[in-house]
């Protein structure tokens, strides 16, 4: 049997209404910057993932929306393949069952993220659903036979179990799986504006939801933690990040620089600093919710966009069932 490569590039994106500034600049951003070098990647959303902890009703309400924003945030849909990964249940869970065989109970045990929501006193409400969590994303990925997969620290420990249960699978029955390749994303760190910890949805008021609007977001930015004349501190470069990141014109980030130098020799600055980013982020915002607002209403170019990814998806995952099938029940 030839391992072949279906998909170069895949990855996988939860189902959820409020994605933060944070999010598209270590998440959607390096996907789009991938199209613009000719790569076509393949982007699902993980609906059967979300409903580990959430009632699958409320998910499916998540799924569009996230489709809309990934398209307004510039995801080219001439460029890439999205799909929602529960048009191809049936062959993904079988295969995830099929999977199961090659890794112990001790073992799934160990993975580091179940290990923490263990820990978080979820232990006597975490379900087996969110034990079976690596082997359903390790499923995704071979179901595809992907190539590469992006991933930010908090999936690594989950790509290696799909690399080990490619590993092991082909070990057993031949060489069916490409054993999939982390690929390599420069992950951005943007703090919470207060401060506190990363940027995300559990502190509200440190986070730039792409929804906000505009006149919240210059309130959230006002409110900002500052730095002393003349100091660089972790907030203060999270906060340059942010504007050269969201920032589309050339003047204005050549205006940052001045004032981030003007700061280093010692002015008294911050303010101006918080002016300019407040109108960066509210340009980004203001764009991104009108390109939005244009993409909900046309349900067509959805439809079409989801209808071509649930073809190659399907097209995949049941060629790669056949072989797999093939294989185990000879
Ligand atoms: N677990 C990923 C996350 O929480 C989402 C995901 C599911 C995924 N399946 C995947 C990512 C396969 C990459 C490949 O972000």
């Amino acid at each position: 049997m030839k391992k072949e490569y279906k998909v170069k590039v895949f990855t996988g994106i939860r189902p959820t209404g409020d994605l933060t500034v944070a999010n598209y600049l270590g998440a959607v951003e390096p996907i789009l910057n991938l199209t613009k070098e000719g790569i076509e990647p393949m982007v699902f959303v993980a609906d059967l993932h979300a409903i580990t902890d959430e009632e699958p009703s409320s998910v499916k309400k998540f799924i569009n929306e996230i489709v809309i924003d990934y398209l307004a945030l510039g995801l080219n849909p001439d460029k890439s393949i999205i799909f929602i990964q529960s048009v191809i249940k049936s062959q993904v869970f079988t295969l995830m069952s099929y999977l199961t065989r090659h890794i112990t109970v001790a073992e799934l045990l160990r993975v580091p993220t179940l290990k923490d929501k263990l820990k978080n006193a979820r232990e006597e409400t975490a379900n087996s659903f969110l034990f079976l969590y690596p082997v359903l994303m390790a499923a995704d990925i071979l179901i595809q036979r992907a190539e590469q997969v992006p991933v930010g620290k908090d999936q690594q420990s989950h790509l290696e179990i799909a690399r080990l249960l490619a590993r092991r699978f082909n070990d057993r029955y031949g060489d069916i799986f490409p054993i999939p390749k982390p690929h390599k994303v420069e992950s951005l760190k943007i703090l919470s504006l207060k401060g506190n910890g990363k940027m995300s949805k559990s502190i509200p008021d440190g986070a730039i939801f792409l929804n906000d609007d505009i006149k919240s977001v210059t309130k959230k930015i006002k409110g900002a933690v500052t730095s002393i004349e003349g100091k660089m501190t972790e907030g203060l470069e999270s906060n340059i990040l942010l504007a050269k990141g969201l920032c589309k014109k050339e003047e204005d980030k050549i205006a940052v620089d001045k004032i981030v130098s003007e700061h280093m020799a010692g002015k008294k600055v911050m303010g101006e600093f918080k002016k300019i980013l407040a109108k960066i982020v509210s340009e980004f915002l203001t764009d991104f919710q009108q390109c939005r607002k244009k993409i909900a209403k046309d349900d067509k170019l959805i439809k079409s966009v989801l209808d071509k990814g649930a073809k190659i998806a399907t097209e995949n995952a049941n060629e790669t069932m056949s072989i797999v099938e093939k294989a185990m029940f000879k």
